[in-house]
């Protein structure tokens, strides 16, 4: 929904801006048309012509992306791009360290790009079953999913994939997998798991979802706490974006939008802007079928004085 994304964001001038998801770019690379050109140097030395200059920080959890256009003469090298490795959960410290305090606009497009999902290193997509089950966003860091696997009961393997996956077979995969790990011959591909889920998951009437969708969903989401840092990062990000600015927030699945649309509703001090969420075009789903779940929510900081008011 990259024209809605622009729309939002653009209408209030932003000088600041955070795209917490920057994967192939797109979204960070639209969003220069709505922040002022880049200024001349002698400009820049005394903080640009109304203050500061125009900036967008592209943030991403994944080193790859952050390897491949942060280099001389690549995408990242607009001068009002910065490029961070790390969660957007530290937007803060980004901000802090480009001489920011606030921002004026927040970017939120969750889940996968379609690099990662072909990726055959990364095992997010079930077609490749050859891949070792990995499913992490940074490779650098915590555990890839067959070690999280090995690491948690039975219980807390199928309440994991009941919770982030919805998944009513929850029971009968998790006793399968901990069953292999028992025959020493422990879930570690990507077909490994694939198969148990076919096992255990009878085909719905109309085929439309794949038997192993809902607990990929569920590992992907528990091995990068994917939950956890989206509540967290909305809960404080009033304390750092500006009033007046706008946070932008796509998500894919009925629990990330669950969590956006209550940290707007609870927090007083954001005004909410899509009091149900945009969807995508029908021309949009066509060209582009992972789509066709998307849900954008918009909020906007409240100036000061109205959330203090006096009741
Ligand atoms: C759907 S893609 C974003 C696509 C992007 N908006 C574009 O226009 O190309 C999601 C990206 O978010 C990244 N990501 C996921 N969780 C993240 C987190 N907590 N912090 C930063 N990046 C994250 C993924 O690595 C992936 O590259």
């Amino acid at each position: 929904m990259p024209d809605e994304i622009v729309h939002w964001i653009g209408e209030t001038h932003p000088r600041t801006i955070v795209d917490g998801t920057y994967g192939g770019g797109g979204h960070t690379h639209l969003l220069l048309d709505v922040l002022p050109k880049a200024e001349c140097s002698s400009q820049q030395e005394h903080g640009g012509v109304s203050g500061l200059s125009p900036l967008i920080i592209g943030m991403d959890r994944d080193p790859a992306v952050i390897a491949r256009d942060d280099v001389a003469g690549g995408p990242g090298s607009d001068p009002r791009i910065e490029l961070f490795l790390g969660s957007y959960e530290k937007s803060p410290a980004a901000l802090e360290h480009c001489g920011r305090s606030h921002a004026d606009g927040f970017v939120l497009d969750l889940g996968l790009s379609s690099d990662q999902l072909a990726d055959r290193a990364r095992g997010f997509s079930f077609t490749l079953e050859e891949a070792e089950l990995d499913l992490r966003f940074d490779p650098e860091s915590d555990i890839p999913a067959y070690e999280w696997l090995a690491y948690h009961s039975e219980r807390q393997i199928a309440d994991a994939i009941y919770q982030f996956g919805e998944e009513r077979y929850s029971r009968r995969i998790a006793k399968m997998i901990i069953l292999r790990a028992k025959d020493r011959s422990p879930v570690r591909t990507v077909g490994d798991l694939v198969e148990i889920c076919r096992r255990c998951v009878p085909r719905g009437k109309n085929h439309d979802i794949h038997p192993a969708t809902r607990t990929f969903q569920a590992l992907r989401i528990a091995v990068n706490d994917e939950l956890g840092i989206l509540q967290r990062t909305l809960m404080s990000a009033a304390d750092w974006i500006a009033p007046g600015g706008r946070v932008a927030a796509i998500s894919f699945h009925s629990l990330e939008d669950r969590i956006v649309k209550n940290a707007f509703r609870d927090d007083e001090r954001w005004t909410i802007l899509t009091k149900k969420p945009l969807r995508p075009t029908e021309q949009e789903t066509r060209d582009n079928p992972r789509s066709r779940s998307a849900k954008l929510r918009v909020a906007e900081r409240k100036p000061d004085s109205i959330v203090n008011a006096a009741p």
